[in-house]
């Protein structure tokens, strides 16, 4: 498959942002010519695999579960490795959909509720807001979970801290144990992929002891942690070798529990990434 993309463009400041329709996930994003996303250069773009890097968004499972209605699904769930339709756009602002005639025959017959969901991707001066609109259409009540997995581009991990972390209490994935973090500026040194549950606080990005990117939510309280470090060399899509040291995914998400939706509700998950320069 030829990969389906667009631009937006924020006319004003020049700010835009390119978009994949397979995966609705948003491969670029740049304020005044500075790109703030990391795309692995080994990235698949063709339709098929989910793409490694810029926001994938993950739903109706974050992980793999290991029972319940979405324990059939891959890993992170259907909305990253599907094609969107483009339900509408603007000079910067679309709205991509997806719904169960879109999805393969596997992933339907593994997750078979009604569903919509919208994402709307709109840039505008020092500012990318992703908004999930998850719609439940069927006559039974879900549970779902989602996660916008934000790649973002640093020049070197060694350099990098995030705030908004301290303490709270997370799980570490690597280690399967729990943990309070003690850290005011939280650093990657190693392989890190934990899971901060209801973190309060705006998170902030830092390069250099410089804001980098602000990240604001709503509906969407957890924030997950990764960097793969040396072990990237061991992922086929991920690239260069020592990529690791130009990323690092900082991901909000609703994911440390089951969030039911009801019959005819909806839920809104939304972030805002703002760039400082
Ligand atoms: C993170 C998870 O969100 O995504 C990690 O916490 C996982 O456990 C990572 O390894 C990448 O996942 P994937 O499926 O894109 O390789």
């Amino acid at each position: 498959m030829e990969m389906k993309a667009f631009d937006i463009f924020d006319e004003t400041t020049g700010s835009k942002a390119r978009v994949s329709l397979f995966g609705a996930t948003v491969i670029s994003w740049q304020t005044a010519k500075t790109e703030h996303l990391f795309l692995s250069e080994k990235a698949i773009l063709d339709g098929t695999k989910a793409i490694r890097g810029g926001i994938p968004p993950v739903f109706p499972v974050f992980g793999k579960a290991s029972e319940g209605p979405c324990k059939d699904l891959p890993q992170h769930g259907f909305a990253r490795d599907h094609l969107w339709q483009l339900s509408s756009k603007n000079a910067n602002t679309a709205t991509l959909r997806l719904a169960p005639d879109d999805l393969s025959k596997s992933a339907r017959d593994s997750w078979s509720y009604e569903f919509e969901l919208l994402y709307t991707i709109t840039v505008g001066g020092a500012n990318l807001t992703t908004r999930l609109e998850i719609v439940n259409k069927d006559k039974k009540d879900f549970e779902f979970q989602t996660l916008l997995h934000t790649y973002f581009r640093v020049n070197d991990i060694a350099n990098v801290h995030v705030d908004g972390l301290h303490g709270v209490s997370y799980a570490d994935k690597i280690t399967s144990t729990k943990l309070m973090e003690k850290a005011e500026h939280v650093k990657c040194t190693a392989e890190t992929d934990r899971v901060y549950p209801q973190v309060s606080q705006p998170v902030h990005i830092y390069e250099n002891d410089k804001v980098k990117v602000i990240l604001a939510r709503d509906g969407l309280d957890d924030i997950v942690l990764w960097n793969p470090w040396t072990g990237c060399k061991n992922m086929a899509d991920f690239g260069p070798e020592d990529g690791y040291r130009n990323m690092i995914c900082v991901e909000a998400g609703s994911v440390n529990k089951w969030y039911k939706l009801q019959a005819g509700h909806q839920y809104v998950a939304q972030q805002t990434l703002t760039a400082r320069l």
